[in-house]
C-alpha cells in the first residue's frame, strides 16, 4: 500500500509542477469566477487548495423538502435603511448542502448521550484522504465496495459517484441518487479501516436504504459521515483533507467547510 501510495503521490506531485509551470494565477482567491453547474472546482494557491464544499445557495436540493425558503442569508439591518451597520442572519437546517452527521442524527442512544457535531473528532476529519471513482452502473453495495480494492489502513475517503455526473447537488429533489446501500455500508464497516466516509450528495445512504445504511455507519460511533461534497472536476488520488463542522453545541449535523490540498 505503501508504494502505491507514494506512487500516486508522484503521480499528483508532477500535475502539480505541470500546473504552475503553466503560470497559475498569482491573485489570491478564486480561479473560477462564478461557483456555478460546470464550473472547474475553486481553486486557491495557484491550484493547490481546492474547495469541495457547495456555495449555499437558496434553490439548493434538500431532504426535508419546504423545511426552509427562500434567501438562506438574508440582510437584516440595511445601512441603505439608515442601520449602523450591515447585518444579516441566518437560516437553514443543519443538513443543507456540504455538511456532516453526528452519531446522534439516526440514532437515539447516541444523541441522548450527547455525540453532537460538538464532539467530532477533528483527527478524523483532518488528514490523508483517498478520492475514489465509484462503478457508475450500481449503488454503492458490498460488491461495488469490494471492486473498489481500498487498501486496509486507509482511514478517509471520498466516493465520486455517478451524482457528480448527473450534477444532483444543482437538481431540486432527485432521489435516485447513488448512495450506500445496508450491505455496502456493513461491507466497509466489516472490512476496511475506514473513519470518514465523503460522497457527493446530500446522503452517503441510497434513498431505498435511507435509514438501514444510516444504521449500520452509526452502529458504534466511531465513523464520520461527510455529505454532499463537491467533486467535480477534482483528479481521483491521495490528498490531505481539511473539513472543519461549525462547534453547534447540541445539533446533529453541521454545515462543514472541506478542502482538498494537494
Ligand atoms: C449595506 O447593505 C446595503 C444594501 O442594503 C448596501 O447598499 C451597502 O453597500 C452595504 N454597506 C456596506 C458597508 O457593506
Ligand atoms: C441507486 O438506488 C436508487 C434507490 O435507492 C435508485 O433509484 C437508483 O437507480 C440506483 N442507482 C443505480 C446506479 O443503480
Amino acid at each position: 500500500m505503501a508504494a502505491a501510495h507514494i506512487a500516486l503521490l508522484v503521480v499528483v506531485l508532477a500535475a502539480r509542477h505541470a500546473l504552475l509551470a503553466a503560470g497559475s494565477d498569482a491573485h489570491p482567491g478564486y480561479d473560477a469566477t462564478e461557483d456555478t453547474c460546470g464550473v472547474p472546482a475553486a481553486e486557491y494557491g495557484g491550484g493547490r487548495i481546492l474547495d469541495i464544499t457547495h456555495a449555499y445557495r437558496p434553490d439548493m436540493p434538500e431532504f426535508a423538502l419546504g423545511e426552509v425558503t427562500g434567501p438562506l442569508v438574508r440582510l437584516r439591518d440595511s445601512m441603505a435603511d439608515g442601520s449602523v451597520c450591515n447585518l444579516s442572519e441566518l437560516r437553514m437546517h443543519c443538513h443543507m448542502g456540504t455538511h456532516v452527521d453526528a452519531p446522534g442524527h439516526i440514532n437515539q442512544a447516541h444523541f441522548a448521550a450527547g455525540l453532537d457535531v460538538d464532539k467530532l473528532d477533528l483527527e478524523v476529519l483532518n488528514g490523508p484522504t483517498l478520492l475514489v471513482d465509484t462503478p457508475r452502473n450500481t449503488n454503492i453495495t458490498a460488491k461495488a465496495m469490494e471492486s473498489l480494492n481500498i487498501p486496509k489502513g486507509v482511514r478517509r475517503v471520498l466516493f465520486r459517484t455517478l451524482n457528480t455526473d448527473r450534477k444532483l447537488m444543482w437538481k431540486k429533489g432527485d432521489l435516485s441518487y447513488v448512495g450506500f446501500t445496508e450491505d455496502g455500508a456493513q461491507w466497509l464497516v466489516d472490512n476496511t479501516d475506514i473513519k470518514l466516509v465523503g460522497i457527493d450528495y446530500l446522503s452517503v445512504a441510497a434513498y431505498d436504504h435511507l435509514i438501514s445504511a444510516h444504521v449500520v455507519f452509526f452502529k458504534i460511533p466511531n465513523i464520520i459521515l461527510v455529505e454532499g461534497l463537491k467533486l467535480d472536476d477534482v483528479q481521483a488520488g491521495i490528498y490531505m483533507l481539511h473539513c472543519l463542522p461549525l462547534r453547534l453545541v447540541g445539533s446533529e449535523g453541521s454545515p462543514i467547510r472541506c478542502i482538498l490540498i494537494k
